[in-house]
């Protein structure tokens, strides 16, 4: 009988539904049934309390955000595609530093953009240089789109390294700079992750989307947020309005509770995810003739360089799709690097249960016992 298949794929976690989050949703809901009163319906752009604590929250972390600029979305990807679709016209050429995230590739297409892949390096833990951010913008290049921590390498972009960054961008007074943080709680290095926000803007370029369902645990409550210079939030907003509603207020009062608790509940996932990191680290490098394999520094993907185990002789991403395969059949549900802009790698979450953790590497192990000849 084939083995039950473990998914190491998922981009959402094992996480508990923090109990302050789910207080405030029932309490909402409760206030309408003891009135016996329709729901309370939500300002397009989110209610006023929490776009007021999401902006209080930036400014903790360095930021002169204000809540005019906080928009809140039925998701962060919903609030990615309004944002694309505001920004790009069509057949505007968006640079995007890869590996990274496979969502980002509909989103950019279906908002009318032209995405153009900036290829990093594992070699050097996809360091993006100054030099090689220069060479790649070019007088059309109308957005920047990065994920820090970046999903799926882990990589975490510092303070030093935006600066750097910045420092060319600001040359390029047209072109918007757009961070997706939505993994920023999600930590294990000194110092915690940088927002764009709190770093200069000159031109009032920068744009950063957010969620909660990665770094509070709010998977499956259908809620973001962006930040943007207050034209676009309108624009944003004006379009959210056309074309859906506001998120509803049960969420949004769960949304609000998790804010206010942020710290706490991302550093009890980072706890959470601490032993599982360490076994999935552990079995990689235990695997024969073992992947090298950088520890990610955020997010609870390590994304591993399984390229000695493709096949020879075709095609990169033909035989990364042949490897992801084979291990599915060997039980074992990974993502494949190819999505990322990555053949050959796979992307595996640490976001699951120990058990189903050892029981997925010991399958690896089985199957990988020896480079494909
Ligand atoms: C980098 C990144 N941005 C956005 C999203 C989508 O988030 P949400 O569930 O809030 O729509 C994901 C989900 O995997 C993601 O990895």
């Amino acid at each position: 009988m084939a083995a039950v298949p473990i998914s190491l794929a998922s981009g959402y976690g094992n996480f508990a539904v923090p109990p302050v989050a789910l207080e405030a949703a029932t309490q909402a809901l409760a206030t309408a049934q003891q009135h016996n009163a329709p729901l309370a319906v939500s300002p397009a752009a989110g209610l006023p309390e929490l776009r007021e604590a999401l902006a209080q929250r930036y400014q903790r972390r360095g930021a002169t955000v204000t809540a005019e600029q906080v928009v809140v979305t039925a998701g962060a990807k919903t609030g990615l595609f309004a944002l694309l679709s505001e920004m790009l016209q069509p057949g505007d050429d968006v640079l995007m530093p890869t590996p990274n995230w496979f969502g980002f590739q509909d989103l950019v297409r279906r908002a009318g953009g032209t995405l153009r892949d900036l290829p990093l390096a594992a070699a050097t833990n996809y360091e993006l240089s100054p030099e090689t951010l220069r060479t790649a913008l070019q007088p059309n290049t109308r957005l920047l789109l990065l994920s820090n921590p970046n999903n799926p390498t882990g990589r975490v972009y510092s303070r030093a390294d935006w600066t750097e960054l910045l420092a060319v961008t600001q040359d390029f007074p047209d072109l918007w700079v757009l961070s997706d943080e939505i993994y920023e709680g999600i930590s294990f290095g000194p110092e915690p992750v940088p927002t764009l926000l709190a770093l200069p803007d000159p031109h009032q370029r920068h744009v950063v989307v957010s969620g909660f369902s990665k770094s509070l645990a709010l998977a499956g409550w259908g809620i973001g947020h962006l930040v943007a210079p207050v034209a676009l939030a309108e624009a944003v907003t004006a379009r959210i309005f056309a074309t859906g509603a506001g998120v509803p207020v049960p969420v949004q009062a769960a949304a609000l509770a998790a804010t206010q608790q942020a710290e706490a509940i991302s550093s009890a996932l980072c706890e959470q995810l601490k032993a599982t990191r360490q076994v999935l680290l552990d079995g990689l490098a235990s695997l024969p003739d073992a992947p090298a394999v950088v520890a990610p520094e955020g997010t609870y993907y390590v994304f591993a360089d399984f390229t000695r185990w493709l096949k020879p002789g075709l095609p990169a991403a033909a035989a990364s799709a042949q490897l992801v395969q084979q291990l599915k059949a060997a039980g074992v549900e990974v993502v494949d690097g190819t999505t990322c802009g990555a053949p050959g790698f796979v992307r595996l979450s640490y976001a699951v249960p120990e058990a189903d953790l050892q029981e997925a590497l010991a399958r690896m192990q089985r199957l990988l016992v020896q480079p494909v000849a």
